[in-house]
């Protein structure tokens, strides 16, 4: 049995990413695909969000260093998603399914491809499952295990 394709959101910034090709074409390829402004406009609820909503994977792409249309968007995505990872980790989520990264591809040929990289390392993680997750089936096989199950 085909495991289900892990669910990863992009986000790209539209002034580094894409922007001589037409979305649509970009969308039918990437579908969790969201073009945005600026990576800095990405607050980390969005990206709690896009988890708590079952995503399995976040990729931000954004522009390279020191050519942020909104002067260090970029770098104050990094920093964001930098302190990020230790507050995933101590929700059960693994580092890996976050991922920035900051380089500019003006016909967004390399999203599909980015995207399935880090949809690779999904699924050699599996799908995402927090503590409390894991906590809810240590309690249920528990109860099996007292049931005589
Ligand atoms: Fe592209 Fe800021 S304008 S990351």
């Amino acid at each position: 049995m085909k495991e289900k394709e892990p669910k990863v959101v992009c986000f790209s910034c539209r002034f580094g990413w894409g922007y001589l090709a037409k979305e649509e074409e970009i969308a039918a390829q990437v579908k969790n695909w969201i073009p945005i402004i600026c990576t800095g406009k990405i607050d980390t609820t969005y990206i709690l969000n896009a988890f708590r909503q079952g995503a399995d994977g976040v990729l931000l792409l954004g522009c390279p260093e020191g050519d942020c249309h909104y002067q260090d968007g970029n770098i104050e995505a990094r920093k964001r998603i930098n302190l990020l990872y230790s507050v995933l980790e101590s929700c059960g989520i693994e580092s890996d399914r976050l991922r920035i990264y900051l380089a500019t591809d003006p016909e967004g040929k390399t999203i599909p491809q980015l995207v399935g990289e880090m949809s690779d390392t999904i699924s050699r993680l599996g799908p995402l499952r927090t503590h409390r997750a894991r906590q809810d089936d240590f309690i249920s096989a528990k109860k099996g295990k007292e049931n005589g199950r």
